[in-house]
């Protein structure tokens, strides 16, 4: 059941049909949110709907392509009137794929500008101004450790995830007279369907959970936790920050 820290408010979780978004939303849905389960999978975004209303909390599914423009305008009518005026937005939708530099095709590289950078900046058009006319927001953006170190065969999600670093803190100082915070997330390595489907080498999977300090990978349930406190109300004085659930994956 809905334990309160948000109850009133309304949140999108984009890429929150599986992984690390499914998480935010049931977390959010926990603590009193109604959910808008945005996400390309459709089946995906109702049954994560369907497990956030079994426990008592509110949902609504909403499939949107968010590198689509005409896709998130719609999906943002279909949020509204569902939900009304959201007051909370994670932009996690996200792809990943590993490629060595020389081997990636522009496609690659757009394909990943378009669903990480492009993506968090339609969705964010879109809602930020709900959370103006509120005078109260609250915007994390999902990045990566790769976004902040690098990390090989990763040129173009790294370089992606290191702009919504910049986004995320030229907005937190454009947003922050408005009662708006906007902060970042930087997970280290996360056992989701995500680490099958970038074909990520399982040597890497492996000398994570042997060198890692906390000697095992991050689940959704560590970025839910972090995404849950950046949300809350008692972050209001935290905003352009950068949040690491990574094991102590550097220091
Ligand atoms: P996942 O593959 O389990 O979930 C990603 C979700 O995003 C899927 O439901 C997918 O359908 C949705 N999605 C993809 N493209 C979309 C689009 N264009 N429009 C709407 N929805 C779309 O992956 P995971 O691991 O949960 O990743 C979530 C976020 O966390 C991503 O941004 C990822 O880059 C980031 N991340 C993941 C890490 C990991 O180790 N799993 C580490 C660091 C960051």
């Amino acid at each position: 059941m809905p334990t309160g820290g948000l109850t009133g408010r309304s949140a999108v979780v984009t890429g929150g049909a599986s992984g690390i978004g499914r998480a935010i939303a049931r977390r959010l849905a926990a603590e009193g949110a109604a959910v808008a389960v945005l996400d390309l999978d459709e089946a995906g975004a109702a049954a994560v709907v369907a497990e956030i209303e079994r426990g008592g909390g509110s949902a609504v599914a909403v499939t949107a392509d968010v590198a689509d423009g005409a896709s998130v305008c719609a999906a943002t009518g279909a949020v509204h009137a569902a939900l009304g005026p959201v007051h909370v937005l994670v932009n996690n939708a996200g792809i990943c794929t590993f490629v060595p530099f020389t081997d990636m095709r522009e496609a690659d590289w757009d394909g990943m500008m378009a669903v990480t950078l492009k993506g968090a900046y339609y969705c964010t058009k879109a809602f930020v101004p709900d959370m103006q006319a509120a005078g109260w927001g609250r915007v994390v953006n999902v990045s990566s450790l790769a976004g902040v170190k690098g990390a090989p065969r990763l040129a173009h999600y790294a370089a992606a995830k290191a702009g919504l670093l910049g986004l995320t803190k030229a907005l937190a100082v454009e947003l922050g007279p408005e009662g708006i915070t906007v902060n970042a997330i930087a997970p280290g390595l996360i056992d989701t369907p995500l680490l099958v489907k970038s074909g990520m080498p399982d040597s890497i999977r492996q000398s994570s959970q042997r060198e890692l300090p906390v000697r095992r990978l991050g689940i959704p349930d560590d970025v839910a936790a972090a995404c849950a406190y950046l949300i809350s109300p008692e972050a209001g004085f935290v905003t352009g920050q950068v949040l690491g659930p990574n094991g102590g994956a550097y220091m």
